[in-house]
């Protein structure tokens, strides 16, 4: 099956062509693996539109899309060369996210929808990040993901498409807005992540020992606003910073939470042992996933590599084209809801919170989508 997907959320406009063949993760034989391809994936970051402000405007954001993204479907499927004809199904994030992005890629997906005869289906954003190593990797469920993107970080055991259970969630804020919140203090560009991480490639991350929030806590939760204070009080000290200062206070910020990751998983992964390990696979072959906008960074991305290796278990990283948000992923998970037979709720309503895990209760103070500014 061939799918469009639209992604308006937040502050990327991105649509996508991904097409998807029998088997794989819904399939009852999971070790055939379904035939992933991801035809074309554009992605258009509004950043210099909301850089004035220092973080993402929502009525901004809401226009922005507004004016780009008939354009940007367009191209797609001019790239794809392919025609409303080919095209089984538009997908479209629903939620969570910013609640006028989301009308307008809803509008426009339920509006095409009419126009070419064809289902659309809303796609939580969440689930997207969740399922985008089986277009990446050819990986099918169960697996133990880490997802930390802007807005969340969650540690989720991914039983079967459709089927999450959060295991471990952020008590304050997400990581993605602890990378962008250090930016900010340091004097660094929006988005924060990746220009902490090219930063902290010229520092010494041993010269500041910063706290590491969570570790050794029996169940698997984050928190990261300790840490970001303790980078705003070390930088209050030393102000005004040099560049080797901002370089040392990144690395040791990316130390801090690098270890902290590799501390939760570890614990996520003993507590999925002793609650509900997916009956038919044993604990210590659960592959590790990451995904969302923090997961291309490499010193993270490295840190659960080893973590890993320290006792054979697989990881799957997605690319790095894959990692922020974009519209192939919600395209992908279309196609695994699809092939699963799984509800497609119509009419298509926007949900600007909107949990992974319908069931575990939310942890006071978590992190939330659009808190970035
Ligand atoms: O998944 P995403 O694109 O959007 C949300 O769903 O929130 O994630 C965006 C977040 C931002 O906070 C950004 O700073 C962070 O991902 N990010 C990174 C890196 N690249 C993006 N964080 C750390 N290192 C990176 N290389
Ligand atoms: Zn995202």
């Amino acid at each position: 099956m061939t799918i469009l997907g639209i992604e308006t959320s937040c502050d990327e406009t991105a649509a996508a062509i991904v097409t998807r063949t029998e088997g794989g993760a819904a399939s009852r034989e999971p070790d055939i693996v379904a035939q992933a391809a991801c035809l074309v994936n554009i992605v258009r970051s509004q950043w210099s539109a909301h850089a004035p402000y220092g973080g993402v405007v929502p009525e901004i954001a809401a226009r922005a899309h507004c004016e780009v993204l008939d354009r940007i479907i367009a191209d797609a499927m001019t790239s794809a060369s392919i025609s409303a004809d080919d095209i089984d199904a538009v997908a479209v994030t629903a939620g969570p996210g910013l609640i006028g992005g989301l009308i307008v890629g809803i509008t426009t997906a339920t509006m095409l929808g009419l126009a070419w005869d064809k289902p659309v289906i809303g796609i939580n954003h969440l689930e997207g990040h969740a399922l985008t190593v089986g277009l990446s990797n050819q990986l099918a469920p169960p697996y133990l993901l880490l997802l930390v993107s802007g807005g969340h970080s969650q540690i989720v055991l991914v039983e079967a498409v459709g089927l999450y259970r959060r295991v471990g969630t952020t008590v304050d804020d997400a990581l993605g807005e602890a990378f962008d919140k250090t930016a900010k203090i340091l004097g660094l560009p929006q988005p924060g992540g990746p220009a902490v991480e090219a930063a902290a490639r010229l520092g010494d991350a041993a010269r500041f020992k910063f706290p590491r929030p969570m570790l050794g806590r029996p169940e698997p939760n984050f928190s990261f606003a300790g840490l970001k204070t303790a980078v705003r009080q070390q930088a209050q000290k030393l102000a005004p910073l040099s560049d080797q200062d901002v370089a040392d206070l990144c690395a040791g910020f990316q130390a801090a939470v690098a270890e902290t990751l590799v501390d939760r998983m570890r614990t996520a992964l003993r507590d999925v042992v002793t609650t509900t390990s997916p009956a038919d696979v044993p604990e210590r072959q659960l592959p590790m996933v990451i995904a969302g906008g923090v997961a291309a960074n490499k010193v993270l991305r490295a840190a659960l590599v080893d973590l890993a290796a320290r006792d054979d278990r697989q990881v799957h990283l997605p690319p790095l084209s894959l990692c922020g948000d974009n519209a192939a992923m919600i395209a992908w998970a279309a196609a695994e809801r699809l092939a699963a037979g799984l509800d497609n709720p119509q009419p298509i309503v926007a949900r600007p919170r909107w949990p992974l895990d319908e069931i575990s209760a939310p942890v006071v103070g978590h992190g939330r989508k659009g808190a970035k500014v």
